[in-house]
């Protein structure tokens, strides 16, 4: 159970001894080490309610409060704040029964419910870019950490997989007639190439065009080549989400082309409420208070990207059941969701009580805080800046003398992506952020190296130790209860974050668990000679349930760890 709802129960508990018949509001992290672990602020709000003096309040609830159990102590300050200190006995048991639990002690949600997350969506014409890093990346760890909290997770690639794109990419990939895998190796030069040839033959582009039709007509010839075309491009984009660790597979991909059908549909039923307009021949939704409609038909009949998003929202909501829906895409296609969500809503494709979100994400910019571009100014590939991660994670590993060539390359691979995908997912989401390869790979500050690292020191002193370690876990020092409350907090931290779908909170809270641990390291020698056995003991388990914590919160975010470095 999460920590904060623990401390919660005892205040409620005193409460309804005290006689006071109202909800406690919670309890919050004390600011300072002299306030003790946690603090109570609510005597101050129901003052107001009831007409009492705060203190007075404070006092009535300190008589009434149970300092045996999870406390152990309470004090009155300021004006009616409480500040309470958690008893070393109960915390030193709590962590026993988190290191003995696969789960590290946290529990499964009561009320699981079905949550479709919409992530990564590359577009097929083209090779994935660097813009698809973060909703990849971002949106597997949201996943990762709602299925490990107990949710239902449905993973969704919406793909761009249709448009009168692919009648050219198709026509040049019949052109060239080749099996495509050769031509399709590189996904970007043949979009160059297929374009190239579209502007300067009018043959080609009449035939692309005629191809374009053909496809949306269901033409089988046209139809296999696009298939064989897509299988190729998302062939590429599987071999990233391999280097990347991330879980995404073709069941999940439900791509644009998969809404077909819904189309004509999803435009009869709004025509049926009323509530379409038509402007320009296109067929319109306007919304009360915005200027710019929601355009769902074109005139010469074609579909757009809005039309098979709300055709997605019913699919999801009513075919698959979900209660919450998050859309991990671009901070700049914030009003496009904004609208399809009011609209799904409205025209009831969506029930009332769905949960709709559009998880925001700001842009990657370069050192000189300019979008991240190629040196002469092309978009840069996923893949190529993947394995130049590697590379340059080598470089910084590459004296390791008792390791093999084929363990230095795994080594380098867990380390270069590791260190991508953290100082991406470290930041505040929203923000944009700059890309620097020297600060994530480095050994010191928030950094997964400096994760990396804190687990395989500990790692180490297991393989010093090397014996079987029984005894219990007694919190003997402020370190040892500092570090101990800050492991049993990890629940609150997930379950936070998994409401904010803010994978920084993870990280935010790695980060001062490992600075703890190292400094708790430094005070507290472990296998030093001279130290009693039971503190040994003791301080080796809260090694562990460390390490045990560093490797699940990292396993949400999808980075691996390794036992040396
Ligand atoms: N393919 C889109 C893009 O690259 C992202 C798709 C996001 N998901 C959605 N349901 N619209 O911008």
């Amino acid at each position: 159970m999460k920590l904060k709802s623990q401390i919660n129960n005892v205040i409620k508990d005193a409460f309804t001894k005290a006689g006071i018949e109202h909800e406690p509001m919670s309890v919050s992290e004390a600011t300072k080490p002299e306030f003790g672990d946690y603090q109570f602020n609510g005597a101050m709000a129901l003052s107001k309610k009831i007409g009492k003096n705060p203190r007075e309040i404070a006092q009535n609830i300190l008589d009434n409060i149970d300092l045996t159990g999870v406390l152990s102590k309470a004090e009155i300050a300021g004006p009616g704040f409480i500040n309470l200190w958690l008893n070393p006995l109960w915390i030193g048991a709590q962590c026993q029964t988190a290191l003995e639990d696969e789960r590290l002690g946290i529990s499964i949600r009561e009320n699981p419910i079905k949550v479709v997350v919409d992530y990564s969506g590359p577009n097929m014409a083209k090779q994935m870019h660097v813009g698809h890093l973060r909703s990849t990346i971002i949106g597997d760890t949201l996943a990762n950490l709602l299925t490990f909290l107990g949710d239902e997770v449905i993973r969704q690639n919406h793909i761009g997989d249709w448009g009168t794109q692919f009648g050219m990419l198709i026509a040049y990939l019949e052109m060239k007639d080749e099996d495509g895998s050769v031509s399709l190796k590189d996904l970007e030069q043949f979009y160059k190439d297929a374009k190239g040839e579209f502007d300067a033959n009018a043959d080609f582009a009449n035939k692309a065009r005629e191809y374009v039709v053909k496809i949306q007509s269901g033409d089988a010839h046209c139809l296999n080549l696009w298939q064989k075309f897509i299988d190729i491009s998302l062939g590429h984009c599987e071999e990233v989400y391999e280097k990347l660790n991330v879980n995404l597979t073709r069941d999940d991909v439900r791509a644009e082309s998969f809404y077909n059908d819904e189309l004509p549909k999803v435009v009869e039923v709004l025509a049926d409420k009323g509530t379409l307009q038509e402007s320009d021949g296109a067929q319109c939704v306007f919304l009360e208070g915005d200027e710019i409609p929601v355009i769902v038909q074109k005139g010469d009949g074609g579909y757009l990207y809005a039309t098979t998003d709300l055709a997605a929202l019913w699919y999801r909501a009513e075919v698959l059941g979900a209660k919450r829906i998050s859309y991990v895409v671009d901070a700049r296609q914030a009003g496009h969701f904004k609208q399809v969500f009011r609209v799904a809503k409205e025209a009831g494709f969506v029930p009332e009580d769905v949960k709709l979100e559009h998880i925001a994400f700001g842009t990657m910019m370069d050192k000189g805080g300019k979008p991240f571009k190629t040196r002469d100014g092309g978009t840069v590939k996923l893949i190529d800046l993947l394995d130049e991660a590697v590379v340059k994670a080598k470089e910084t590993i590459n004296n390791k003398e008792d390791y093999t060539p084929e363990q230095v390359d795994e080594l380098a691979k867990i380390i270069g992506i590791g260190a991508v995908k953290y100082a991406d997912l470290a930041i505040n989401r929203e923000s944009n952020y700059i890309f620097n390869w020297d600060k994530m790979l480095s050994f010191e500050g928030n950094t997964s190296l400096y994760m990396q690292y804190g687990y395989a020191r500990i790692q180490s002193i297991f393989r010093k130790y090397n014996a079987p370690i029984e005894g219990e876990i007694i919190i003997g020092d402020a370190l040892e209860h500092r570090l101990a409350t800050m492991l049993l907090r990890f629940e609150d931290v997930l379950s936070r974050a998994a409401v904010d779908a803010s994978s920084n909170q993870i990280t935010t809270y790695l980060y001062e668990l490992v600075t703890l641990f190292m400094r708790f390291y430094e005070q507290n020698p472990i296998l030093k000679g001279g130290i009693d056995e039971e503190v040994k003991m003791s301080r080796l388990q809260l090694a562990n349930l460390t390490a045990k914590t560093i490797k699940q919160g990292l396993d949400i975010l999808g980075i691996k760890v390794v036992d040396k470095l």
